[in-house]
């Protein structure tokens, strides 16, 4: 017993000791025990933050910038992460798991995000096309949020040998016919570039599926499109698509369920509980009488709202209501006569 003891003693001493290099943990800010998930969402929101393109001023951003990459690369690895765990970066670093690959661009694609929006100027420049695609999601993705990664093949242009004609225009060249006579012709003139050619490369995209996300919201990976020869590619747009579910329907924020209850339920009340999207329970209690039709509302067991995740919308629960398909005695027949006491409504009217 004492022995195992100072074996584990000896364990956390060694562990403090060979944890040695950059604190990944803190780097991404999330706890010890965060999911994947949490990690990615920490890396995308700091990576926008701390982009040495929007840090011009620190002369520390580029370093920062690349200790936020290493963190992710490692903590979004489980094997990584394992290691890492167990005995720090210089580990990693020493069976050579440490590639310093960028992260940045699958998230956000080639050309990172478009700081600033500053769009104007590029009117010239030829570009290819937009790609579209559509992300079919689940209702339980939007409420919790979620990672979706995409791989694809994406045609990058590569040098080749040789030289190929670019940048051409038309241009007026004016030409002497004798004095006093002159004549103005269109020409195309072109420049001499290297010459260039698609290559297939296999990239993978993280797509955030974001809480609160509306069907047919839209992420753009900027660049990730089409190539063009003489300009920018164009860009890849993912466009949110809400497959349906078997439980709830959507709209807006708010969220519509229906529940089919006994008749006995109906009119002695009953207590019940509604699993949500994300598995937490929806208590739903009531003693009074529950006739079919009956709507009640859940506030904040809606959907998140897409701009502030910490609002809700609101649960709307619409009770059906089953009858008995057993016979009833005579007897039967004249208690719940006793009990419920209704006189007969006969009301006839239009049901259209
Ligand atoms: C609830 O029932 C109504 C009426 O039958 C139906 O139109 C609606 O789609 C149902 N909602 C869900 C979430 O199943």
């Amino acid at each position: 017993m004492r022995s195992l003891l100072l074996i584990s003693l000896l364990n956390i001493f060694l562990l403090s000791l060979c944890h040695a290099g950059r604190d990944f943990y803190s780097i991404l800010n999330v706890k010890k025990s965060a999911s994947v998930n949490d990690i990615k969402k920490a890396y995308r929101k700091l990576a926008k933050e701390l982009h040495p393109d929007k840090n011009k001023d620190d002369p520390d951003a580029s370093q920062k910038f690349q200790d936020l990459g290493a963190a992710y690369e490692v903590l979004s690895d489980t094997d990584k992460r394992k290691m890492y765990d167990r005995c720090g970066e210089e580990c990693l670093k020493r069976d050579g798991m440490m590639d310093n690959s960028d992260p940045f661009s699958s998230f956000f694609g080639d050309f990172g995000f478009h700081f600033g929006g500053n769009d104007g100027g590029h009117h010239d420049t030829p570009r290819g096309g937009n790609i579209v695609m559509n992300l079919h999601v689940t209702l339980e993705e939007l409420y919790t949020g979620n990672f979706v990664e995409i791989t694809r093949n994406k045609p990058v242009l590569k040098p080749a040998p040789g030289t190929r004609k670019c940048n051409c225009r038309q241009e007026m060249v004016t030409r002497n016919l004798g004095p006093g006579r002159f004549q103005m012709i269109q020409q195309t003139v072109c420049d001499e570039c290297p010459n260039m050619k698609l290559v297939n490369e296999e990239r993978t995209l993280e797509v955030e599926i974001e809480p609160g996300m509306k069907d047919g919201q839209e992420t753009r990976f900027v660049a990730e499109g089409e190539p063009h020869f003489d300009g920018d590619p164009g860009d890849l747009v993912i466009v949110v698509k809400t497959m349906p579910h078997s439980r709830f329907e959507r709209r807006g924020d708010d969220l519509y369920t229906n529940v089919t209850i006994s008749l006995q339920d109906a009119l002695v009340g009953f207590s019940m509980k509604i699993e949500h999207l994300d598995g937490h329970k929806v208590d739903v209690v009531r003693d009074k009488i529950t006739w079919p039709g009956a709507r009640i509302r859940k506030k904040g067991e809606g959907m998140p709202n897409y701009e502030n995740n910490n609002l809700h919308g609101t649960l709307y629960i619409t009770f059906d209501v089953e009858f008995p398909k057993k016979e009833l005695s005579e007897e039967e027949k004249e208690e719940i006569r006793k009990i419920l006491d209704q006189s007969s409504v006969n009301k006839i009217y239009n049901g259209l």
